[in-house]
């Protein structure tokens, strides 16, 4: 067996998971009728096969009416889903690739006039400046009726055969309430103490915890520090995973710095090409040293030294490269395609000649084919050499 520290199989909780690779949540926008089907399915086929240890599917798969999607997520509020996810995750596992999905609502990262036409709802009373519509501000029985849909979700996702979810908390209704930016409530949930920020966040993952046993693993993608003025700090982002830690309900955490609520804002987040590389996994790896819970993290790590450097450091135990190994995936599926499984590829060929159904949306629309092509060769060289 290999010693390399990418290689070593990680144990959370009862799942052994293959290798320390895994792709972070993102939603490539391919739900038909806001379910996960063929095409789904056949994109997170194609990155188990690949070689990723665990996919985190979706991306903030709306577990309420009142949390409609912006760009085509999955419906995790509709019974119909769970067929479909079992789809997804008998392929993914044929490969010996775990599957997990993020469940969240978006409470005010949303707008009225899609889905039902719901009216928004949010701890704030003000609107996200990414998609300008004014929340309703939520009620007790918002809250409570959210609760059971989350724990509805997650039991849906269970019967799928999923292995686990994770929650978003960074720019969505859970973290709503625990941002002193964003949380206008008077009461129990109010802004006046971590504990009152935290109640509902907390109040969600007992009900979830309640639903689908200790057998089930539930992880936090959360911000732990909002890097703003009046946000949660560094210092206030390590009480609340501790608090995340000492509450036995989570299983890993999957570390977000920063905020999404503008464009710029979730640059920092998620860093385009030019931008510093790994610039929050000290960030991580400190959050990891202070809980000692499982800790996973992905923010533009795009080459093997890197990820390598994360886990034989102890920063993180599992590393997400997400866009990176998208272009591994792609370089096994067009090799398919055009040569069968036998012939190497050469990275300038593949990216030329992929089947559309595996190319994610922002690759196509934000890099130009020049762009696309020097990113492939850049990651496609380490990324390879590992896996083959
Ligand atoms: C198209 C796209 C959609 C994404 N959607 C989500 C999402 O719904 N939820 C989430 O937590 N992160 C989402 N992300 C962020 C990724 O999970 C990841 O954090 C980001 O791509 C940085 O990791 P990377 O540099 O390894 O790609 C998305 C990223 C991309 C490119």
């Amino acid at each position: 067996m290999s010693n390399d520290p990418l290689l070593q199989p990680f144990q959370l909780k009862h799942l052994t998971l293959k290798n320390r690779i895994m792709t972070t949540s993102h939603e490539p926008a391919y739900p038909e009728d806001g379910m996960p089907k063929d095409r789904y399915r056949a994109y997170h086929e194609e990155r188990a096969k690949a070689g990723v240890a665990l996919a985190m599917t979706a991306g903030s798969a709306a577990v309420s009416k009142d949390s409609p999607p912006v760009f085509n997520n999955v419906l995790a509020y509709k019974d119909e889903v769970v067929p479909w996810i079992k789809n997804l995750t008998d392929a993914c596992h044929e490969h010996g690739c775990a599957v997990m999905i993020q469940l969240t609502h978006l409470g005010r990262r949303t707008t009225w006039n899609k889905g039902d036409w719901l009216p928004s709802v949010s701890s704030s009373r003000h609107r996200e400046p990414a998609h300008h519509h004014f929340p309703k501000l939520i009620e007790e029985w918002d809250i409570e009726r959210i609760t059971g849909d989350f724990a509805d979700a997650a039991e849906r996702m269970q019967a799928g055969g999923m292995d686990g979810i994770e929650l978003q908390i960074y720019g969505h209704l859970l973290d709503q309430f625990w941002s002193p930016l964003t949380n206008d409530l008077e009461g129990e949930y109010d802004a006046s103490s971590l504990d009152n920020r935290l109640r509902f966040p907390l109040e969600v993952f007992a009900a979830i915890r309640k639903r689908v046993g200790d057998d089930f693993i539930i992880g936090a993608r959360y911000t732990a520090d909002e890097v703003e003025k009046g946000g949660i700090t560094a210092v206030e982002g390590l009480e609340i995973s501790k608090r995340l830690a000492d509450s036995g309900m989570v299983d890993f955490l999957n570390v977000i710095r920063g905020r999404i609520h503008t464009d710029p804002a979730m640059t920092d987040v998620i860093p385009i090409q030019g931008m510093k590389s790994a610039p929050h996994l000290d960030f991580a790896g400190s959050v990891k040293k202070a809980t000692g819970l499982p800790t996973f993290h992905a923010a533009r790590i795009p080459d093997v030294a890197t990820a390598r450097h994360a886990i034989a450091n102890g920063l993180l135990d599992m590393v997400g490269m997400t866009r990176a190994q998208q272009t591994l995936t792609l370089s096994y599926a067009a090799r398919r395609k055009k040569y069968g499984e036998v012939v190497a590829c050469e990275p300038s060929r593949f990216l030329e000649e992929l089947p559309e159904q595996y190319i994610l949306w922002p690759a196509k629309t934000a890099l130009s084919p020049e762009q696309n092509k020097a990113r492939g060769e850049q990651t496609m060289g380490s990324l390879k050499a590992l896996f083959d």
